[in-house]
């Protein structure tokens, strides 16, 4: 099996394999774990391999973010994936729930002005990207993977922006500095999910705005009994993104508030 399986995404019972390009073996230069990161690897170096191994894409629902992305064209897309420096990149892939999320985000600007969102698992950055594009007062982007949080201020560089950026873990605390929580494509775990719902639930109760972006995830779906959630957008996912995500071809954005 190694060597040949990407992302595995829980629908249902059953575990689809996404894509066979996506394969990052365990034990590698950098991990997801900062401390294992090799100590002769500089914060330069890091940019440059993230840069090397990437393609700086508009292939997707909002083309007018730039993003670094392992693409078809890259060399890991196609290469066994002992050859790869990363371990587990999600941040290298933009998310069916993170593009349709960011799509909502840049359409409906008044929703975000001036207001201080918080994006948990922000992966390659484009959803807090897009929230600082419409004017919102803070952004942050927060991942617990920190080869991510490298990728996020590159991809914020080359839209010529700049992002508070964020590594500590927000889930199941409360959030002060910030009224609104964005999740793209969170709900990829049955357990992680519940997980994410306590939370949400906690949030809400504390008055806080909270969006959800998905493509349908057997996870989401236990929430809609659990939290006052409302679909406020649905779209068609672009073709790459399909390809990329075997079985999904549309995407929604959820709004959780306490009326
Ligand atoms: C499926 S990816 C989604 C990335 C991005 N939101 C998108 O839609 O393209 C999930 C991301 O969540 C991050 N993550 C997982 N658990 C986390 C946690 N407890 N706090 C913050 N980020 C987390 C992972 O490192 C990964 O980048």
């Amino acid at each position: 099996m190694a060597g040949c399986v990407a992302r595995y995404i829980r629908q249902g019972k059953a575990c689809v394999t996404v894509t066979c390009a996506h394969v990052i073996p365990k034990g590698t230069i950098w991990s997801a774990d900062a401390r294992h990161r090799s100590s002769h690897v500089s914060d330069a170096q890091l940019v440059e391999v993230i840069k090397r191994e990437t393609e700086l894409s508009t292939n997707h629902l909002t083309p007018e973010i730039k993003l670094h992305l392992i693409t078809q064209k890259c060399r890991l897309w196609h290469e066994h994936g002992d050859t790869s420096p990363f371990q587990d990149p999600f941040w290298a892939f933009y998310w069916p729930g993170g593009q349709v999320l960011t799509r909502y985000i840049l359409d409906n600007p008044k929703e975000f002005l001036d207001r201080r969102v918080l994006d948990v698992g922000s992966g390659c950055g484009a959803t807090a990207i897009g929230c600082k594009m419409v004017g919102a007062n803070l952004v942050t982007a927060n991942d617990i993977e920190p080869v991510a949080l490298a990728a996020i201020r590159l991809n914020a560089t080359a839209n010529e922006l700049s992002l508070d950026v964020n590594a500590d873990n927000w889930i199941g605390r409360s959030t002060p500095r910030w009224d609104i929580v964005v999740l793209g494509d969170m709900f990829y775990d049955l357990e992680f999910a519940n997980t994410l719902f306590h939370w949400i639930t906690r949030l809400l109760d504390e008055g806080k705005t909270v969006f959800i972006g998905d493509p349908g995830r057997a996870a989401l779906k236990t929430a809609v009994d659990k939290l006052p959630m409302q679909k406020v957008y649905k779209t068609d996912l672009p073709v790459s993104t399909r390809q990329e995500n075997n079985g999904l071809t549309q995407a929604w954005v959820w709004k959780c508030i306490n009326s």
